[in-house]
């Protein structure tokens, strides 16, 4: 085996502003967490780092929106994250946070080294302001056409669309996020990373380096973002929420949220390598050690030339080895969306689905957007379950230990001669973890998936093929031959499971009994040891390790999406604008009265109006009303309506109308009496005829 290695793996810091989705978790959270828990099998050294990102302007925005402070909202999800990521067995050796003291302080000590060394340009310019909300629009404060795309909701930091990170001086058609209004320009000082300084050092690490095994989704998107030139780009900000600028001249503005997040990741390590007695700089400053970044499309600018730039300019920061950024996952044909509330959300899978982890973490990884957008959709789920993880998993498993315990009280038996076939079945099985190992070192999970799905299916086979349940009738020291390559299979998927079903294998190993072995095996001894179960061992009583998923099940999680889909297409309808405020004082002067139509009868030659006879209680007075379309006369008289009695009188086609009779919409649009004994029909716009 080759020396142990250090890896300090990094999954992007979520933004505190919401909870996680399936999204998430297809694209970084999962395929960062089986390379991680398949390092740690190796026997490497792994520091598996991650935090919640709690500045920046979406954190901003939503407090503003729910009428709170922006430390309310990250300390609530914060929490709420960093729940859902425990709860999917994610493995981080450190969950920390860009609030923490100790990610303040590195943060600024970075920036100020990168000051004293004279890496940044200082310059006064001018910037996008919005008067009326008193505020610099800087990222998601401004929205604008992609000068790049051409993409017309292009943030003031980076167009969502194509990738590519801009000023917010470069967006076409800026518009405040805030009021809607125009900005102006206001001269204002911040420092800038010159990124033009650095373009000959990313041209030769990345493209002319060995970076061509990147992925290509990656690789090109860098290309062709150095091949069009890169500028200086402000690295502080105009904002109250983020880190102090630290030197002279920064005070009143924070660090650039995408200046100080990736650091998080440094000052993360840092808290638990003080917690756990490490050396942090040994995973951040030793050539040996190979720094990995999972990450979704959306981050690559940042990870594979900004953040790059700024360990380069540092000095002592060795730099990425791999940025195996994913694709968008969608759901079920839609784009996902916090907002629209299209998504699957952790919390909520878990409230249905409790101890169905790995079957998420598994239907999400089978079907990765690895080198393309995917979707989710709930059927394929259910078929990953039933007909992968139930029927040949969940299936063979089931069988080899019922069967030992049925025929040899748990006790692994004594195998005899091999034939062709059990030799053929236990090679192919030593040839797992090589399979497996590749694929995952190519950060292809999907297919490592699959390939641990084979190996069970190789033992699904070799039990029906084999048929122990008819061998035992004739032939038992043949059976018991069998029953042993069998559990040796089991033994392999328990720990080749792992990465991929944390919690299944956990159970496996306990239903095996692994922990009574003399020594666990580990990934490569499955190819080395003789045998994995030796006969003698006790293994215990079958569990269920997974359970079909019922249409009814899949039924419901479907209907949760048509309403969010009807709730927003209501929400989308266009509503009139509201009329100007009038106060109370205006109010009061009306005076309304509860009054019957007693006759009711068409204005001649017009289409709208109706002469009603309306009885007030004060007096029967004549009121023309514009009702005629929605109303014929004989369906109005004897109707109970509100009238308001004081307004001015005023001829109509020279009819005297001495009031005026009170209307509402309903939410279909029809017109209805404000009549207080027909509450019903006037909220549920019933026809009333
Ligand atoms: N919060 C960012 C996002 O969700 C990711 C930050 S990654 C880090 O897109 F490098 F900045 F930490
Ligand atoms: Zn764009």
């Amino acid at each position: 085996m080759s020396q142990p290695k250090r890896y300090t793996i990094t999954a992007a810091l979520p933004y505190t502003n919401g909870p996680i989705h399936i999204g998430h978790l297809a694209g970084v959270y999962v395929p960062a967490d089986i390379y991680a828990r398949y390092q740690r099998l190796q026997g490497n050294d792994v520091a598996f780092i991650c935090g919640s990102d709690e500045h920046g302007v979406p954190i901003t925005i939503k407090a503003k929106k729910e009428g709170v402070t922006p430390q309310d909202i990250v300390d609530k999800y914060h929490a709420i994250i960093k729940t859902s990521f425990e709860d999917f067995g994610i493995s981080f050796d450190n969950y920390s946070r860009t609030s923490a003291p100790i990610h303040h302080e590195t943060a600024q000590e970075f920036f100020k080294t990168l000051y004293d060394k004279g890496e940044f340009i200082e310059e006064v310019t001018e910037q996008l302001y919005d008067a009326e909300a008193n505020q610099f629009l800087a990222d998601r404060f401004v929205i604008g056409t992609c000068p790049k795309c051409g993409f017309e909701e292009a943030y003031g930091d980076q167009c969502e669309k194509c990738g590519t990170s801009h000023n917010a001086t470069d967006l076409i058609n800026p518009k405040s996020a805030i009021t809607g209004n125009t900005p102006t320009l206001k001269e204002t000082k911040h420092w800038f990373l010159p990124l033009d300084k650095h373009e000959a050092f990313l041209k030769e690490w990345i493209l002319k380096g060995h970076k061509k095994d990147w992925k290509p989704n990656v690789y090109g998107q860098v290309k062709s973002w150095i091949d069009d030139g890169l500028r200086p780009r402000a690295v502080t900000r105009d904002l109250d929420w983020g880190i102090p600028v630290p030197v002279e001249g920064g005070e009143g503005k924070v660090l650039y949220v995408w200046f100080d997040a990736p650091i998080g990741y440094i000052s993360a390590t840092k808290e638990w390598a003080q917690r756990e007695g490490k050396d942090w700089q040994s995973y951040w400053k030793n050539e040996d050690t190979k720094l990995v970044h999972f990450i979704g499309k959306d981050n690559i600018v940042f990870h594979c030339i900004i953040f790059p730039s700024m360990l380069k300019a540092e000095g002592s920061y060795i730099l990425p080895d791999n940025v195996p950024a994913n694709e968008f996952l969608n759901l079920e044909g839609n784009k996902l969306s916090t907002s629209k509330n299209w998504a699957v959300w952790l919390p909520e899978y878990l409230e249905d689905f409790p101890d169905k982890q790995d079957v998420l973490r598994y239907a999400l990884t089978a079907n990765a957007p690895e080198t393309k957008d995917n979707d989710f959709t709930w059927k394929d789920f259910q078929a990953r379950n039933n007909n992968e993880l139930v029927a040949i998993f969940g299936n063979f498993i089931n069988r080899v230990v019922v069967l030992t315990n049925k025929y040899y009280n748990g006790m692994v038996p004594e195998a005899s001669e091999f034939t062709s076939v059990d030799e053929e079945t236990l090679a192919t099985l030593k040839a797992y973890p090589a399979v497996i190992s590749s694929s995952i070192e190519r950060y292809r999970f999907r297919e490592a998936s699959q390939e641990l799905m084979n190996l069970a299916r190789l033992g699904n086979k070799y039990l029906a093929d084999e048929e122990p349940w008819k061998v035992i009738k004739e032939d038992e020291a043949r059976t018991k031959t069998i029953m042993y390559v069998a559990l040796q299979i089991a033994s392999a998927l328990a720990t080749l499971s792992e990465p991929f079903l944390p919690f299944t294998s956990k159970k496996l190993k306990h239903i095996l009994c692994h922990s009574e072995l003399d020594s666990e095996s580990s990934w490569n001894d499955i190819s080395t040891k003789e045998e994995l179960l030796s006969a003698g061992h006790h293994i215990g009583k079958a569990e269920l390790l997974f359970s079909k998923i019922e249409d009814t099940a899949i039924q419901t999680q479907l209907d949760k999406l048509e309403a969010s889909k009807k709730a927003n297409e209501a929400a989308n309808k266009s509503v009139e604008p509201q009329k100007d405020e009038i106060n109370f004082e205006d109010f009061t002067k009306l005076d309304m009265r509860v009054g019957t139509i007693i006759e009711a009868e068409k204005m001649p030659k017009t289409k709208k109006l109706l002469v009603l006879k309306v009885d007030t209680g004060i007096d029967i007075r004549t009121v023309v009303s514009g009702i005629a379309e929605s109303y014929k006369p004989e369906d109005v008289i004897g109707k109970k309506v509100t009238v308001l009695v004081n307004l001015a009188p005023r001829k109509l086609r020279g009819v005297e109308s001495q009031g005026m009779i009170l209307m509402t919409e309903t939410a279909e649009g029809k017109l209805v009496f404000v009549n207080p004994d027909a509450k019903e029909e006037a909220a549920n716009g019933l026809q009333i005829s």
